[in-house]
């Protein structure tokens, strides 16, 4: 853990530069706008640690699997979201020296990230080794209100000399991947342009061929005039720049402007790439930086009012929430069905930027509450549109007859992960397309849903389930054998209760949906039974079968549900009797000694009980807390959250709050000692869930909202809005739990706030 990072409720503040947490700060510091986005690298050179890391969203890169053995269903790639052509370097020469803070001695350096308007910005004094100094301050921006644009606002003034200036602005494509199988190099050139004013290129990805054309035109100013200047133009392969000479005037800085497009092929057709990115650009510099600013912000600010959560009382927590808030919308807007949520988002390359179970099992309740209905929805489009490829990846696998597998990595639906214990085994994760169906339809009412496109994916996923267990002679029961649970600190393991129970949920889910549809529109119900060749009472009797039959790993002694089979022949030992120097385990013991162990990656059988807690009584989820917990390291960042929204419901407050901290300040803390990788997204969404589900205690019930609140006592208010049902309502928590409820927008609602029941009116 590290606390380097100053507290403010809308900024991260970075006050002198750590070159040891510069990659961290990269991380943190990113930019995105949901088209594209970049880590907080600097404009001009830095020999020191740096991943410099630009990505467009949807272009990826199949890149070949390495394996050590191949085994039957693998994969024949890893999708990657690529480093994608770069446009923030402004290169910085004075007479022969290069500015590189590196190599430079700092007198101040400030890195802030105004979360409220999207800016990053960054200011530094520092002597070059010729004993030149110079001031330099630095504005940044991806637009929120055009996705293809951004823009940079570079000021320098010399202090103590006057000499010539020599300013490089490039584009350039010749960029490599961090994460990369063969260290190959992804990108190939298609065309490349540059006059004294403008450069270009276009680059093209191998073997996926997405077009990304990167555009730069710059101003370089003095006192908000154009100053004179010597400019000359590079092409190489991949690159193109302009270089502008000037003259540096003691005490009287330049400014230098450098605007870019990034349009890819999947919104352009490939030919007019490099045509529409000229007539974008000349409209982005007629504007100029402050009115393409304003209109960003302006976006922001729109942004901020459907999502944020203030918390009085506790900078350290109101900063993380935002953090995090800020993070997840700059990654995902919502507007394009064709994209989701990668794990890191924009700010690195692990985990290859694809899509995850995480954006159904946490992403899509805060997409549910703070945008309209037609986000989430996307959301679920999305996976709809790859139920075809699921079902091919079951077959890969052996299934048949429909059965879908989603993947747990993923681009465009087929399967890239290739760690056989997860992509055979962490089943789980298809049922996750059915929870978040249920979840969307419990929260905004559409069960219309089920008849347009639901029913479908949930036949399919029950049809693997179907297949997927066997009887067990022995049990008497059908068993679930060889998975990885969400705890993947245990392999092969059989029954996890789990993935038990999320199969059975499924098969019962999916007959309801059944019954819905035939009621409500037989047509189509017909419709689907013909196209997915539905066998309806064959299929759902051995359904029900399965339901009445499914074995739960059960400790009667403890009276706890059991992870798996066998868990209790483990050692049991609580986490704080690790040293610290053991932590993370992930980092410090082999695989071997992680399996053998009891320590549990990420909430297991407390996700199970998160997921269905109106299945379990209080006293019950207490025990099942009080067994796991203690033994769960929480290596993933999907992990706190889930633990506080049940602390808090059993009323361990302490720890609520404790986790809370975790979850909400994990990348500004780096309590995971992996930041600089990229940050953890789409846990983000679980931060803003431990407010709202777990300190809030907001639950929908029969189409009705629930709460039931309570207020850490380090806070002395929290707030938070929602979107539910063409309503908005705001929700205020104060000192000793004081509930205020008030509709902002909408026809009356009636809600339950500590088990009694009111009508919101304006
Ligand atoms: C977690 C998975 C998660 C993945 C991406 C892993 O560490 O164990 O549950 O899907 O990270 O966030």
């Amino acid at each position: 853990m590290k606390q380097y990072l100053k507290q403010h409720e809308w900024h991260i503040i970075e006050e002198g530069l750590n070159p040891h947490y510069n990659k961290i700060s990269e991380s943190v510091f990113s930019l995105g706008n949901g088209r594209m986005g970049q880590r907080a690298t600097f404009e001009e050179d830095f020999s020191g640690e740096t991943h410099q890391g630009s990505y467009v969203a949807g272009v990826y890169y199949p890149d070949k699997t390495r394996v050590g053995w191949w085994k039957n269903g693998y994969p024949e790639y890893f999708a990657k979201v690529l480093n994608a052509p770069s446009w923030i370097e402004i290169k910085i020469k004075i007479g022969d020296t290069v500015l590189d803070l590196a190599k430079c001695k700092i007198e101040s350096f400030n890195r802030v990230l105004d979360m409220k308007q999207g800016l990053l910005q960054r200011s530094f004094t520092a002597t070059l080794a010729d004993g030149k100094k110079v001031s330099v301050d630095s504005k940044r921006f991806c637009s929120m209100a055009d996705g293809e644009v951004g823009a940079i606002r570079y000021e320098i003034v010399p202090i103590n000399f006057s000499a010539p200036i020599t300013i490089t602005l490039p584009v350039d494509a010749d960029v490599v991947n961090k994460d990369s199988n063969y260290d190959e190099k992804f990108w190939e050139e298609v065309y490349k342009e540059a006059e004294p004013g403008i450069a270009l290129v276009t680059a093209q990805t191998k073997k996926t061929n997405f077009h990304v054309c990167t555009a730069m035109q710059y101003k370089v100013q003095a006192e908000g005039k154009d100053i004179p200047q010597q400019v000359s133009v590079t092409l190489r392969e991949k690159y193109a720049d302009n270089v502008v000479v000037a003259d540096l005037k003691q005490n009287s800085g330049l400014v230098i402007y450098k605007y870019a497009v990034v349009l890819s092929s999947e919104n352009h057709p490939k030919d007019k790439l490099a045509a529409h990115a000229k007539t974008k650009l000349k409209a982005a510099v007629a504007a100029g930086f402050d009115k393409l600013f304003a209109e960003h912000a302006k976006v922001w600010a729109h942004k901020w009012e459907e999502c944020d959560i203030t918390i009085e009382g506790d900078v350290a927590a109101q900063q993380g929430i935002r953090f995090n808030i800020f993070q997840l919308t700059q990654t995902y807007t919502g507007e394009d069905e064709r994209l989701n949520i990668g794990p890191k988002g924009f700010t690195g390359e692990k985990y290859g930027g694809s899509t995850y179970w995480d954006t159904e099992a946490y992403c899509l309740p805060f997409f549910l509450s703070t945008a309209e209905p037609k986000v989430a929805r996307n959301l679920l489009v999305y996976r709809y549109k790859h139920l075809g490829k699921a079902i091919e990846n079951g077959k890969k696998l052996g299934f048949k007859d429909g059965a879908a597998f989603y993947p747990f990595v993923t681009m465009n639906g087929e399967e890239c992960h290739n760690e056989w214990e997860i992509t055979f085994e962490e089943i789980h994760r298809t049922s996750a397309m059915a929870y978040a169906i249920r979840d969307y339809i419990d929260y905004t009412g559409d069960k219309n849903y089920l008849t347009e496109y639901g029913l479908e994916v949930l036949i399919g996923i029950a049809r693997f389930w179907n297949q997927r267990v066997n009887w067990s002679g022995d049990k008497g029961k059908f068993v679930i054998l060889g998975v990885t649970g969400p705890n993947e600190y245990e392999n092969n393991v059989n029954n996890n209760w789990y993935t038990n129970y999320l199969g059975a949920w499924t098969l019962r889910f999916a007959m309801s949906a059944i019954t819905y549809v035939k009621a409500s529109n037989p047509a189509r119900y017909a419709e689907i039974v013909k196209k997915v060749n539905f066998q309806e009472n064959a299929e759902t009797d051995r359904w029900k079968h399965i339901v009445e039959n499914m074995y739960y790993p059960f400790d009667a002694n403890r009276n706890v549900i059991l992870q798996q089979d066998g868990f209790l022949d483990k050692e049991l030992i609580p986490v704080k009797d690790l040293k610290p120097e053991d932590r993370p385990l992930n980092q410090k013991w082999s695989w071997d000694r992680i399996l053998r162990s009891c320590f549990i990656k990420q909430a297991d059988v407390l996700q199970g009980i998160y997921l269905f807690e109106d299945d379990f009584d209080e006293e019950t989820i207490r025990r099942n807390f009080d067994f796991y917990e203690p033994m769960t390291v929480h290596e993933s960042s999907l992990s706190p959250c889930v633990h506080v929204i049940l602390a808090s419901k059993i009323g361990y407050k302490e720890q609520a709050y404790e986790f809370y901290l975790r979850t909400a300040r994990l990348d500004l803390d780096d309590y995971n000692n992996d930041t600089e990788e990229g940050c953890h997204i789409t846990s983000m969404a679980g931060t803003w869930m431990s407010v709202v589900k777990g300190f809030g205690g907001m639950r929908v019930r029969d189409g009705k909202l629930h709460f039931t609140p309570f207020i850490p006592d380090q806070w002395k208010s929290y707030s938070f809005r929602l979107e539910f049902r063409d309503r908005v309502i705001k929700v205020k928590v104060g000192s000793g739990g004081k509930v205020e409820t008030m509709l902002e927008s909408g026809e009356p609602l009636e809600i339950n706030v500590n088990n009694k029941v009111f009508t919101l009116t304006k």
